[in-house]
């Protein structure tokens, strides 16, 4: 297929956009650059520099699919400024998807998100669960959900929202490298491996077995597996929504642990508060996506870490 990948500078884009490539696929990737890096765009690919608000002449030249990560990803931010998320997460996708309309490219898989689901009333979550997002950038992402529901009901799109738990690891020399690192993985790679500052746990009174909150690691590759998958089910007039996670939980401390043992060095660490909006437990229920997709994450959390931490050190 012809496909056109936005954010595929980023991290999940750009391992998306290599598996794409190995399978066969010919790809585009629109990024502006603004979090993404020219580098991560892996060979073969063509880089088309511009925003979303840009892309009509790209779909125009010919596409099949659209596979859409173009998108601002900071929780901590969109509380501070919730307007950049409207205006990219949400206004942004409708001037894709209506491009799109125009050009008469009609597939989607999109980037969505477990935060959609805010404080879980229950574990583990499945699509059902109600979605209650307690930040503006799950909000903007379930926006662009429910978006989608009208582009397929109304116009025949034939589109998927996969909604990430935690995402961790790396592809060769695809991976995570955040201008502004939140994620526990690297920066507890990088407390153990820099000889830097020592990792923040974010809260040791959680209602968990070992106080720390509890998240459900899934490896990109794995993640990126299933977008490929989405991409041949995906059928017209239908909007299907997927949660994509292991199933198990790993505390904050198990993780620390897990970093500890696969690069030999101790991880630094000191307590600090619970971050404000952080749930004590989330953990995917992914029965939908293997059941539909035949989809079923392989990677553990100590591959996740060592691919991490190999990516981390080629940097
Ligand atoms: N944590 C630490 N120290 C750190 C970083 C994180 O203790 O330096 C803790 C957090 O408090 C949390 C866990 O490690 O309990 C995981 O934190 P991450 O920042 O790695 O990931 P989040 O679970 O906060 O965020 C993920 C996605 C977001 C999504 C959110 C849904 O990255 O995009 O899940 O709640 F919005």
């Amino acid at each position: 297929m012809r496909l056109l990948v936005t954010g595929g500078a980023g991290y999940i884009g750009s391992v998306v956009t290599a598996e794409l490539l190995a399978s066969g696929h010919e790809v585009t990737v629109l990024d502006d650059l603004s979090t993404g890096h020219r580098d991560a765009v892996p060979d073969g690919a063509e880089l088309v520099e511009a925003g979303l608000r840009e892309c009509e002449p790209v779909l125009a030249r010919g596409c099949d699919a659209v596979l859409h990560f173009a998108a601002k990803s900071l929780v901590g931010e969109s509380t501070q400024r919730p307007e950049l998320y409207w205006d990219k997460n949400v206004g942004g996708t409708l001037a894709l998807l209506e491009a799109m309309r125009r050009t008469g490219v009609a597939r989607i898989v999109f980037s969505s998100t477990a935060a959609v689901y805010g404080e879980p009333e229950r574990v583990p979550i499945g699509v059902e669960h109600p979605v209650r997002p307690t930040n503006p950038y799950g909000a903007s992402k379930l926006a662009v959900d429910h978006m989608l529901t009208s582009f397929a009901n109304a116009h025949g799109f034939a589109a998927t929202s996969l909604r990430y738990f935690n995402v961790a690891g790396a592809r060769g020399a695809q991976g995570e490298r955040h201008a502004v690192e939140t994620h526990l993985i690297p920066n507890a790679i990088a407390a153990a491996t820099d000889g830097g500052a020592a990792l923040s746990i974010f809260g040791r009174d959680y209602p968990t077995p070992d106080g720390t909150a509890v998240r459900d690691y899934i490896h990109v590759v794995d993640l990126a597996d299933a977008h490929l998958r989405a991409l041949d089910a995906a059928t017209a007039g239908e909007h299907r929504v997927y949660n994509l996670g292991t199933g198990t939980g790993s505390s904050v401390l198990e993780v620390v642990r897990a970093v500890a043992e696969v690069t030999g060095r101790e991880v630094p660490v000191h307590d600090a508060p619970r971050r404000p909006g952080d749930p004590a437990v989330l953990v995917a229920d992914g029965a939908a996506a293997e059941r539909e997709l035949g989809w079923r994450p392989t990677r553990g959390l100590r591959e996740m870490v060592a691919d991490a931490a190999a990516f981390a050190a080629r940097a």
